[in-house]
């Protein structure tokens, strides 16, 4: 049978970095723009720089970094991914995928994307936040297309609940406790890296879309097909391009994202203390 690229580089990538591996996560936690230093406020019990694994996709965005840092947040152990990359700096879609993949290797069972994302719905307001429930990837080439990794999940993934209904729950139950107003949602990732034009923003809205951004679905295509619980949390760094009178800029969406992080970072330390003891049967 001949060998299939993407999955070499996989198992290339985990055999690399296993012996540093320091224990087997529970959750894989993806940190979106406004939480880059959300993990500052652990002590890492082991950390794998991206520039140390063979072929791994590095950010090139400003103010990104890039590598894995294990912790206990709550006594629930965690692998962060501190920097992801994204499908329009040019890396190939299942390059952009591979650390979910890798993570999901490490032993991680549940999959915590955040993101900062534009409000396309007109009842949000920048600075909110938004579970998601459900996605649209179909903007962006589906990293399972090529020949199935059957050692990875099936051929025809289901993807009637992507996002894990008990995690949703633990997420509305950790916003009530800290008397947020959580909205919810359904994120639509576009490849950016321009931001949307207001008829594309119509277009979002028009298909369902209440926020819109460019990374996170095809992240959840693939965890999903690997068999990782998902759950995920918007953060609504400004309505989207059209909805209000000011041009958009990548200043405004770091500005909004960091004002609003102290409180970001409470509820997802809140959500994966409940999910760590979900998980343990307690
Ligand atoms: N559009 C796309 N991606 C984004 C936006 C937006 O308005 N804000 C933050 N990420």
């Amino acid at each position: 049978m001949s060998k299939n690229p993407v999955y070499e580089k996989l198992m290339g990538c985990y055999d690399s970095i296993k012996e540093k591996i320091p224990f087997t996560p529970k959750v894989a936690l993806i940190l979106g723009s406004g939480l880059g230093d959300y993990a500052d406020g652990y002590s890492a019990e082991g950390m794998i720089d991206y520039h140390e694994i063979q072929g791994f996709p590095v950010s090139t965005v400003p103010g990104h970094k890039g590598r894995f840092i294990f912790t206990h947040i709550e006594g629930t152990p965690v692998v962060m991914m501190q920097g992801r990359v994204h499908y329009y700096e040019g890396y190939s879609i299942s390059d952009v995928v591979l650390p979910v993949r890798l993570m999901r290797l490490m032993g991680a069972e549940i999959l915590f994307l955040t993101n900062a994302a534009g409000g396309v719905n007109f009842d949000f307001a920048a600075g909110d936040f938004m579970l998601i429930r459900d996605q649209i990837s179909s903007f962006v080439p589906s990293p399972l297309i090529g020949p199935n990794m059957d050692q990875l999940g099936p051929r025809f993934a289901d993807m009637s609940h992507i996002y894990d209904e008990d995690l949703q729950q633990i997420i509305r139950d950790s916003a009530a406790a800290m008397n947020l107003s959580l909205k919810e949602g359904v994120y639509l990732q576009l490849t950016g890296p321009a931001y949307e034009s207001p008829a594309e923003v119509r277009m979002c809205r028009i298909l369902g879309a209440d926020a819109v951004g460019m990374s996170t679905a095809c992240e959840a295509v693939a965890a999903n097909h690997m068999g990782y619980k998902i759950c995920g949390i918007s953060c609504i760094s400004n309505l989207a391009c059209g909805m209000t009178d000011q041009p958009l800029s990548h200043k405004e969406v770091q500005e909004t994202a960091d004002r609003v992080a102290p409180l970001f970072k409470e509820l997802v330390t809140r959500s994966i203390a409940k999910m760590g003891k979900s998980l343990n049967g307690k």
